[in-house]
């Protein structure tokens, strides 16, 4: 096999339990294609879907599987090659061939999938997808089941996707092991860039040396890298500026691994040697909101409770630089925090780096009583629950200081009684600040995910000691 799979029984596993909850209809499992880039067969690389992933194992494009949750039958479906398309991609084996390897017995030609999903539908059986995120899957999806492509959303099962939700949230030991070894390429990533960045380097070459460490351990990117002297944007793969001394440099990167499992870490380090005296006071609060949430991680707890009291951990330590005032809790009941902090702590990592996020943050990262809240700042957080043993999830708090978004809130002397407004003046130009790790709910509390990767002041500036 061009992949690597776990042993086939798991995968046989996986899919009994789905079928149990599961209980009676078809279950759907599209797999993806390739997807062209800027003409057709010019691609972006492969990327397999990770519910089928979890369930079928298969890295290949062009395959969906099914399970007859009253029957038992599993098929996968598939087309075997052309010698045309042998000419291109060299023998690989069939589908036969991948199908005994995760422990599934039948298979038909890719075009049955119609077949199977009309005669369901004709006999009043439930056919159980998931919300399409390709719109070639939601193009199939609607031909195969009669109606327009704007109505396939409506089709999507919600037993399907709490079942999915359920299993996927808690990793067993094999996974666990993957997520570990992704974490760990993420952290070499990491060090790379902290070790190699010199004042006068361009953030690309930077990049470039962050990127090539997924790729030299036969990984990938598991999204594509922020690393930038602007940490202040959340979401900023602009690489286009110089680094200088007294420039911070905030790196968001992890890989994923040979097995598709992820890793996703933050560190914010200084261009030149040190940090400013600024920067590490704001630094440190940071640190202090993480090292507060991460003791609180265990299960029983709600990640929401959490977030909440990283945010008064936070302004306590901006209340102390003279950011901020007043009462850190009401501070932060007020909704004060999300000036410098406008997304979530967190959120569950595996498979995808924003686990499961495909089939809904709703069903992931909440329940029928705990519903996503949808102000700002809190509309962010995509895990809420409460968290159980065998989660995998990150802890991200940071500061971001966002200059229009300053704007607006003093134009409105908004939260004044908490703003200090005219000190926050002064730190107009400051950036952003994310300081990013990964962990593992236990049974009794949490453990740190990977090699460690320091993240005090000083060992940041001890590596930096060029
Ligand atoms: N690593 C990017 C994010 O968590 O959004
Ligand atoms: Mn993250």
């Amino acid at each position: 096999m061009h992949f690597k799979l776990f042993d086939k029984a798991i995968y046989k596993q996986r899919r009994e339990i789905l079928r149990s909850n599961i209980g009676s209809g078809l279950v759907l499992l599209m797999g993806n294609e390739y997807s062209s880039m800027n003409y057709k067969d010019n691609v972006f690389p492969f990327r397999q879907d990770s519910t089928f992933l979890y369930y079928f194992g298969l890295d290949k494009d062009g395959l969906a599987g099914m399970i007859d949750a009253d029957s038992g039958e599993e098929i996968i479906f598939g087309n075997e090659l052309s010698i045309d398309d042998i000419i291109w991609t060299g023998p690989l084996p069939t589908v036969r061939e991948m199908a005994a390897e995760v422990a599934v017995q039948k298979t038909e030609p890719y075009t049955q999938v119609a077949n199977y999903v009309q005669q369901a539908l004709k006999a009043g059986r439930t056919v159980h997808i998931l919300k399409p995120y390709r719109p070639e899957n939601k193009i199939k999806l609607a031909g195969w089941f009669g109606i327009n492509v704007t109505e396939v959303d409506s089709k999507v099962s919600v037993k399907l996707i709490k079942a999915v939700v359920a299993q996927r949230s808690h990793k067993a030991a094999e996974e666990v092991a993957e997520i570990e070894k992704a974490v760990s390429i993420s952290v070499d990533m990491h060090l790379a860039a902290i070790r190699q960045t010199r004042p006068g380097m361009k953030e690309f070459e930077v990049a470039a040396k962050v990127e090539e460490v997924a790729l030299a351990a036969n990984g990938r990117l598991a999204y594509p890298t922020i690393l930038s002297i602007d940490g202040e944007v959340l979401h900023n793969h602009y690489h286009g500026n110089t680094i200088a001394d007294g420039d911070m440099v905030l790196v968001d990167a992890g890989a994923e691994n040979d097995m598709h499992y992820a890793g996703d870490l933050t560190r914010t380090f200084p261009g030149g040697k040190q940090f400013t005296s600024r920067q590490a006071d704001v630094y440190n609060a940071v640190l202090g909101s993480m090292d507060h949430a991460i003791s609180l991680l265990k299960p029983g707890t709600t990640y929401l409770e959490i977030h909440r009291q990283a945010c008064i951990k936070l302004l306590e330590g901006l209340k102390d630089i003279g950011l901020v005032k007043g009462n850190p809790e009401e501070a932060v009941a007020a909704g004060a925090h999300t000036l410098f902090f406008q997304c979530g702590l967190g959120h569950m990592m595996g498979l995808d780096v924003h686990d499961m996020e495909d089939l809904g943050e709703q069903y992931l990262g909440y329940t029928d009583t705990l519903i996503k809240r949808t102000d700002f700042g809190w509309k962010s957080l995509r895990l809420g629950r409460e968290l159980q043993e065998g989660f995998v999830l990150t802890v991200e708090p940071g500061v971001y200081i966002i200059p229009e978004l300053i704007d607006r809130w003093k134009a409105e002397n908004k939260l004044e009684q908490f703003i200090n407004y005219t000190t926050l003046e002064q730190y107009r130009d400051f950036g952003g600040i994310r300081i990013e790790d990964n962990f593992l709910i236990t049974a009794d509390g949490h453990r740190l995910l990977g090699k460690y990767l320091p993240k005090t002041l000083k060992e940041i500036e001890a590596l930096r000691n060029y």
